[in-house]
């Protein structure tokens, strides 16, 4: 059966972990494609146009506002749908809550004729607070957590060797308590856009070296001629601002965390890698 892995990756933490599974697979002697969904690459529809079939989908997004990407759910939706064969989403969050993340992913993907084998939410370091003096949860994944990963793949590896495999059961995503649910389900990517706003570059730092254009992973930002932002590609992932040589858009990394960190306490879900099938 052959396998896809595709992930949508701002700050790269979803790739790490789609290249541990392309190496894992690899060590059991299977091939793979690896696919980069954001615009540096190519939409999900056009990367499984001539795909073999049945096949094995894995899919990643970074946890944003307790859902998964908008534009990876939008890539799912636009699939066709008469795929054949299975789907192993996961999620990587940065330790405040994973949401409904998985959930969401597993019901689009079983739509499309690519029902869940098994799933996995990872923790990462939260992509937010890069320039934080201590990043929320540095160090993830850390190497429990990519042995987690290796689990995975050999569950779902002797999961389609076998007769006939099984699609998990998607309840078992529904794992939040029902105050942690409740708390999801006010949050949204384009609510926290419109309370914090987009990136704006300080003209006066700014050089219009683009890297911030470079750095997009939506194509949300161009050079006209000062950067300027699409607000509605934009998911405020901070990669301009990150990859900006000149610091020219304001960042309060230390305000950021002690947010998130209050989030975090707030938040029920316990803070760990958890695989589902
Ligand atoms: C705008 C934004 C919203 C986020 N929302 C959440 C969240 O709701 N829960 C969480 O645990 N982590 C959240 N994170 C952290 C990311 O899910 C985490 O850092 C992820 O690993 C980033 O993946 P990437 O490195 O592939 O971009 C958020 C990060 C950003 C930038």
């Amino acid at each position: 059966m052959q396998h896809y892995i595709a992930y949508f990756s701002p700050a790269g933490t979803t790739r790490t972990v789609a290249e541990r599974i392309y190496m894992t697979l690899q060590k059991h002697h299977l091939e793979a494609k690896l696919h980069d969904l954001t615009v540096h690459g190519s939409p999900l529809a056009s990367f499984l146009q001539n795909l073999a079939s049945p096949c094995v989908l894995w899919l990643g997004s970074p946890v944003y506002c307790d859902h998964a990407l908008p534009p990876l759910m939008e890539q799912i939706a636009a699939l066709p749908e008469n795929l054949q064969g299975y789907s192993v989403p996961y999620v990587t969050w940065g330790g405040v809550c994973s949401g409904f993340a998985l959930q969401e992913m597993g019901e689009a993907l079983s739509q499309k004729c690519l029902p869940p084998l098994a799933a996995a939410k990872i923790v990462a370091e939260h992509s937010s607070t890069w320039d934080a003096p201590k990043p929320w949860e540095a160090g993830r994944p850390n190497p429990e957590d990519l042995i987690l990963i290796d689990k995975l793949v050999q569950y779902v590896v002797q999961s389609v060797q076998g007769e006939a495999s099984q699609p998990m059961d998607l309840r078992k995503l529904n794992y939040l308590s029902t105050a942690q649910q409740a708390d999801a389900a006010l949050k949204s990517l384009s609510k926290a856009k419109t309370a914090m706003g987009t990136p704006k570059a300080d003209v006066a730092r700014c050089i219009q070296c683009g890297d911030c254009v470079q750095a997009c992973p939506t194509g949300a930002m161009s050079l006209q001629p000062w950067p300027a932002v699409a607000e509605e590609l934009c998911i405020v992932c901070h990669q301009c601002v990150r990859n900006c040589p000149e610091t020219a858009f304001p960042h309060n990394g230390a305000l950021v965390a002690e947010r998130i960190a209050s989030m975090a306490a707030a938040s029920d879900e316990d803070k760990v890698t958890a695989l589902f099938y």
